[in-house]
């Protein structure tokens, strides 16, 4: 089995699992806060996945949240998996949580899925195949005007309540515009622009494993992923993350915002 189906394959037996599963309070652990959880289910998925990748695989590096990473360089390889992505959401709602899996060669990427857990939506994207929702190819939005976006951000508190040199110019993104959404994953979030539901992403706190996968599907989607300050998205460490429907918008965002010219 190549890298793809197989990756396709695990995430669909572990999205079963994860809508088949009754979480007990007891399964519920905090890291480094209340905000901020994990549950044996995220685990379990986790090293279900590393599993099925390791043994078929075992030369490529393993990038996961909840363990340290796996890296065995010889094949260039590089998989980042966010097993629940949403964590709040699937101990609170059980949905809006998604399986992230991001796999890369280098620094060049190969293909990105999101499953949409409970909606049973598989996003996916091969380098250079477009990107789709199931079977049905998706598109970003052409919706370039300030006034005219929805912007999605995955948590409103670190987002604009905690300070962050970047927080008063998202607060005076965020009047400027349409709307303003949060679903609580950054995943899915990213999926929503490559989908054309919303039109930018701005996240201040975003690990390898949160957007590694979906930042690919964006892509071959047409839109495209920054850091806040307008440069390159690392890989492979923490980042602030802007992403958007297409270099129309950058160019709005820098006119307006980082150069001071033009009017909404
Ligand atoms: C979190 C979610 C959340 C975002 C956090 C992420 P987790 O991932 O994507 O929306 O605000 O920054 O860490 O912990 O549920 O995998
Ligand atoms: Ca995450
Ligand atoms: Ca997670």
């Amino acid at each position: 089995m190549e890298r793809f189906e197989l990756a396709r394959d695990a995430v669909i037996k572990a999205g079963e699992a994860l809508r088949q599963c009754h979480l007990d309070k007891s399964e519920v652990e905090r890291k480094s806060g209340h905000q901020d959880l994990v549950t044996y289910w995220d685990r379990e998925t986790e090293q279900f996945l590393r599993r099925r990748i390791l043994s078929a695989f075992p030369q490529d590096s393993v990038v996961g949240e909840e363990y340290p990473p796996e890296e065995h360089s010889p094949s260039g390889m590089t998989w980042y998996l966010d097993p629940i992505d949403g964590t709040t959401n699937f101990i609170n709602q059980h949905r809006n949580y998604a399986i992230s899996v991001g796999c890369w060669n280098g620094g060049e990427p190969l293909f990105g899925m999101v499953l949409d857990v409970e909606r049973q939506c598989l996003y996916w994207g091969k380098h250079g195949g477009g990107a789709w929702r199931n079977q049905t190819p998706i598109h970003v939005s052409d919706r370039n005007r300030i006034p005219e976006l929805l912007v999605t951000t995955p948590g409103i508190q670190k987002t604009f309540l905690e300070d962050h040199p970047y927080r008063d110019w998202l607060i005076r993104l965020a009047r400027d515009v349409r709307g303003v959404r949060s679903l609580g994953s950054v995943a899915l979030e990213l999926c929503e622009v490559a989908a054309g539901e919303a039109d930018l992403f701005a996240a201040l706190r975003s690990s390898p494993w949160d957007h590694n996968g979906a930042r690919i599907i964006l892509e071959e989607a047409g839109g495209a992923a920054y850091s806040l300050d307008g440069g390159p998205l690392p890989l492979q460490t923490k980042s602030t993350v802007l992403a958007v429907n297409d270099e129309k918008l950058m160019e709005e965002l820098r006119k307006r915002y980082w150069e001071g010219q033009g009017e909404v």
